[in-house]
């Protein structure tokens, strides 16, 4: 692991259509990356550990959230789910409540259907290939490398966002990232620098992971510091502003929705959404595409609507829809709500809510924020 030890050898074959790395010059891609992770990197993260239950959760959990974020909610999901057991045995409800504010909920459901899917075909024990892993919902390719790179040591190539912005740059790859045949080229290309060692796959891959997130960002990237920046063809022909290339922006659909917020002694009528569609399973206030569709909930459960306030609009940003809620308060306590109106809820399929349980109902973010207002 030195820099003055040629590898004279190619770790292996690559491709003719491949990028080639400094062989014979300087030491590999795999070699720096390694030694700068075990000086440099992340190494005090609690799911650094070869217990596969523990990394998948992590990998879930930091695909779409940032590792303050996840250092935050980790401990606490695992000292209610120590197990992969605990989990599948739960309830989605239990999930969803300590998933609250993580967002993209998808990755909760799908969590507690995949313990259930270890539990049920794999015994309680995790899949050790990347092949298997890839059949658990919600793992893709590269959760599923990487859940088996660092639980066990498995010659396996990640490719997240991170990971194509390093490999774009250090190879100067400007192909069009919506583009299926670059997107191969450059799994093929992440697969032909993989360390010969498989007990270097940790290190290599989160090294991986830490070059992405603390130095080769997307804008101002510290290439000063970076073990790559002698072997790197962007840094060399100035590129690393323009590599990778910017993927056309999703267009992002406006979308007005209003809520209804039926209070009573305190509590607030909320309902479990369908499993489909947005906040799947999550608890909520009736939502509705139209103030007229509201009013014609309200009458149908007697509920006076001429008495409701109409709140400040939410602005609520989801991948790829801009979110108006107009939220709606009717308050029983302020007199204006009669008795028997109210009781008309009990006949819907929902609860009413006290503050002090709200922290067991998996709410939206916005509503949680609005309720604790
Ligand atoms: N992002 C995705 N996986 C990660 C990991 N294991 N450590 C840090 N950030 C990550």
């Amino acid at each position: 692991m030195s820099h003055n030890n040629p590898p004279v050898c190619l770790p292996h074959r690559q491709p003719e259509n491949l990028p080639t790395q400094h062989h014979h010059t300087m030491p590999p891609f795999s070699t720096r990356l390694i030694q700068w992770q075990r000086q440099h990197g992340r190494n005090n993260l609690p799911w650094q550990t070869r217990d596969a239950y523990r990394v998948w959760l992590s990998e879930i959990m930091l695909q779409q959230t940032q590792v303050a974020t996840v250092l935050d909610y980790y401990p606490r999901f695992l000292a209610a789910f120590p197990s992969v057991q605990a989990l599948a045995a739960a309830s989605q409800d239990q999930v969803l409540s300590l998933w609250a504010g993580l967002g993209y909920y998808s990755r909760a459901r799908n969590l507690h259907a995949a313990a259930q899917q270890v539990v049920e075909q794999h015994g309680g024990v995790f899949p050790s290939t990347r092949a298997e892993l890839e059949t658990l919902k919600g793992v893709g390719r590269s959760t599923a490398a990487a859940i088996a790179a660092f639980a066990y040591h498995q010659r396996e190539a990640i490719l997240d966002g991170n990971v194509k912005r390093v490999l774009c740059r250090v190879f100067a790859q400007d192909g069009d990232p919506a583009d299926k045949a670059f997107e191969r080229q450059l799994w093929a290309l992440a697969e032909s620098l993989l360390p010969e060692r498989p007990n270097d796959m940790p290190a290599y891959t989160q090294g991986l992971m830490d070059l992405g997130a603390t130095l080769c960002t997307r804008s101002k990237p510290r290439c000063h510091q970076c073990p790559m920046q002698s072997i790197c063809q962007a840094h060399a022909q100035n590129r690393t502003a323009e590599l990778p290339r910017k993927k056309s922006p999703a267009a992002v659909q406006q979308q007005t929705l209003y809520w209804l917020i039926i209070e009573r002694n305190h509590a607030v009528w909320l309902h479990k959404r369908p499993q489909r569609g947005i906040w799947a399973g999550l608890w909520c206030a009736p939502t509705f595409n139209s103030l007229a569709d509201l009013q014609r909930f309200a009458a149908q459960h007697r509920i006076p609507f001429h008495h409701a306030t109409e709140l400040p609009a939410i602005q609520h940003r989801l991948t790829h829809r801009q979110l108006e809620i107009i939220p709606y308060r009717i308050a029983a306590d302020l007199g204006s709500l009669k008795a028997e109106g109210c009781n008309e809820m009990q006949t819907a399929t929902g609860e009413w809510v006290t503050p002090q349980k709200f922290a067991q109902y998996g709410m939206p973010k916005p509503l949680a924020k609005l309720l604790a207002e």
